[in-house]
């Protein structure tokens, strides 16, 4: 059962909550913050445990509950699980357990590629934990039953990606060895379902060829955010330049550094927390 929402100022004003494994999900928040400048946003990383990949269900639920725990606590209107993993292995808990609403990244992407496929093609790249859950077969079948649907999980590439410059032959090799099998299939369209594989997209594309349409859920997630403030009349008014800031529980320094490249935007504001204040949030 779902709790009751606890009492709030006025929910307008407060800022939407986003957390992912670690600094990936800033390509998500980068799509919001262009998406709705007036809403202010806080940004959870647990770059402490990531890669959130080759986890299991059980330890990603767990994640998800204190992180979204801390999130509520903290006092958000929205919640986006702004990580692929998180969201495939998470999701349905958290709404199942919180009171505040909560958008995940897979159902966004699905929809944009099933409206985008015109052969009913779909390849899904992404990483094992993602794969594994079955997430995205069900999001496309609940949309189009009779869709073919191509899974590559792609052990590794999020780090990969994370550590290097994204542009070095070792990382291009790592995008080749995973699209050669997905390409085999002739998928027309490819969701990148991972918060890392925007960065390398042009390798991605160039190794998928042109005919291949490479489906950015990212901008699909902001769309899905905006709606739902809409709808739920959550969303600000006023002409104003919101603020966002973050908290992580790895490096403040590192995740500052690498995040900005994520981003794209200036990272102020970055508070580090441990893991045994966040295990304590755990509602
Ligand atoms: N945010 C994660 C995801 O989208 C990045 C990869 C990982 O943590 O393993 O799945």
């Amino acid at each position: 059962m779902a709790q009751e929402r606890p009492d709030i100022r006025d929910p307008i004003d407060l800022p939407i909550g986003m957390f992912d494994s670690g600094i990936g999900g800033l390509t998500v928040l980068h799509e919001c913050l262009v998406a709705m400048p007036s809403e202010d946003f806080v940004y959870f990383g647990d770059t402490a445990r990531f890669p959130y990949g080759p986890r299991s269900r059980a330890e990603l639920e767990l994640f998800a509950d204190q992180i979204a725990g801390f999130l509520e606590r903290t006092g958000v209107k929205l919640i986006v699980v702004a990580c692929y993993s998180a969201t495939a292995a998470a999701l349905s808990h958290l709404q199942e357990r919180l009171a505040t609403p909560i958008v995940g990244v897979v159902m966004p992407g699905a929809r944009a590629a099933v409206q985008t496929s015109r052969y009913r093609r779909i390849g899904v790249m992404a990483t094992e934990a993602t794969v594994a859950s079955g997430s995205y077969v069900r999001a496309i079948h609940g949309l189009d039953a009779g869709a073919d649907i191509y899974q590559q999980a792609c052990p590794g590439l999020a780090e990969f990606i994370q550590e290097g410059d994204v542009g070095s032959r070792e990382v291009a090799d790592a995008v080749r060895s995973f699209v050669a099998p997905l390409r085999q299939k002739r998928p027309d369209v490819v969701i990148m379902g991972c918060t890392h594989y925007p960065l390398v997209a042009a390798l991605l594309q160039r190794q998928l060829g042109r005919n291949v349409t490479l489906v950015n859920p990212a901008a699909e997630v902001a769309r899905e955010v905006e709606t739902v403030l809409e709808r739920q009349g959550l969303a600000r008014r006023d002409d104003r330049e919101g603020d966002y800031r973050f908290y992580c529980t790895g490096d403040v320094e590192a995740f500052r550094a690498v995040g900005a490249r994520f981003l794209q935007m200036p990272l102020d504001e970055v508070v580090g927390v441990s893991l045994d204040e966040l295990a304590a949030a755990s509602p």
